[in-house]
């Protein structure tokens, strides 16, 4: 089994990474940090305790929230509201979460495992880099004591999807990413490249099982108001793309992408092109970009474990 750390800020395609790596007998989850992005970073730890007590997880999973705003003290990128609604859950109305935080903190919790278990735990960021960032400038030994980062982030060989040139979880924290670029942990890139062809469809959401129970209402209610807003986006894509699920799927099954090693270096500068993530054909390769994806054995994969 996995050592793994999901690192979060709970939209709707986290929700569904949350839901699948629950639903995986392969990865053991240390525990769920969370940070600012999509929503607040109130908002995030209260949409993971929300989940999980909707998933009806019966094992305890940590929750332990993390960054209130990026490295460089304010913020750049706005919630995303409109794709994932005001909640951050497709205002899907959850009752209030059952289950409580830690009272610690996301970036020591994240050392704090890393070093009981060196060498073992991959942390599965799917929000900004924030957190691991942190972790990293806090205590650098958990460079060589991490097993990998793998990061839903970043579009290398497309453009992007909050600007022209940027990835939204990137764009929100291009400082984080750029230390854990530079830090030599090794990473693996679930970006742009790969996860705009992971679409999820209204006809394959109307498919699934209509037992009714609190999980299935949920998953449909978030997935339809993220078709819809994919659709106000870009009516020609016929679906949502699941971005953050994929970056769980990859380290489940390696073999549902092809990755390139490359150096990657992230825009730091206030212009139009800050947060883009670029190959620089010198220096040594830093990042392990995914730029094939087997996307109909990802995508069944994903569907029968969450449905
Ligand atoms: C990423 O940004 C967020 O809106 C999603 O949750 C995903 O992590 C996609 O660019
Ligand atoms: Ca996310």
């Amino acid at each position: 089994m996995e050592h793994v750390i999901l690192d979060v800020d709970t939209g709707i395609d986290d929700a569904l990474a949350i839901a699948y790596a629950v639903h995986s007998p392969e990865l053991n989850i240390l525990g769920i940090t969370t940070s600012f992005g999509n929503v607040s970073e109130k908002e995030a730890t209260r949409n993971t305790l929300q989940v999980l007590d909707v998933l009806n997880v019966e094992s305890e999973i940590l929750v332990i929230p993390g960054a209130d705003k990026p490295l460089a003290g304010t913020h750049i990128k706005a919630k995303a509201t409109s794709i994932h609604g005001e909640d951050g859950l497709g205002n899907s109305g959850l009752p209030l979460p059952e289950r409580k935080p830690l009272p610690s903190e996301a970036a020591d919790f994240i050392i704090e495992q890393v070093k009981q278990h060196p060498h073992q735990v991959t942390v599965i960021a799917v929000g900004p880099q924030t957190n691991i960032a942190t972790a990293i400038k806090k205590d650098p030994d958990i460079v060589n004591l991490a097993k990998r980062v793998v990061i839903m982030g970043g579009a290398v060989t497309v453009p992007g999807n909050v600007t022209p040139h940027a990835e939204a979880n990137i764009y929100a924290d291009p400082e984080a990413a750029s230390v854990l670029f530079k830090s030599g942990m090794p990473v693996t890139l679930v970006g742009l490249d790969v996860t705009m062809q992971t679409l999820l469809s209204s006809e394959q959401v109307s498919k699934w099982s209509n037992v009714k129970s609190a999980y299935n209402e949920f998953l449909q209610t978030i997935c339809n108001y993220y078709i819809d807003a994919y659709h106000q986006f870009d009516s020609s894509l016929g679906g949502c793309a699941l971005h953050d699920p994929l970056a769980v799927g990859v380290l489940i099954d390696p073999s549902f992408v092809k990755t390139v090693p490359m150096h990657v270096e992230v825009d730091l500068e206030r212009g139009e092109s800050l947060g883009n993530t670029h190959e620089v054909k010198q220096g040594m390769r830093n990042v392990d970009v995914c730029l094939e994806i087997d996307v109909d054995r990802f995508v069944s994969h994903f569907l029968q474990r969450i449905t």
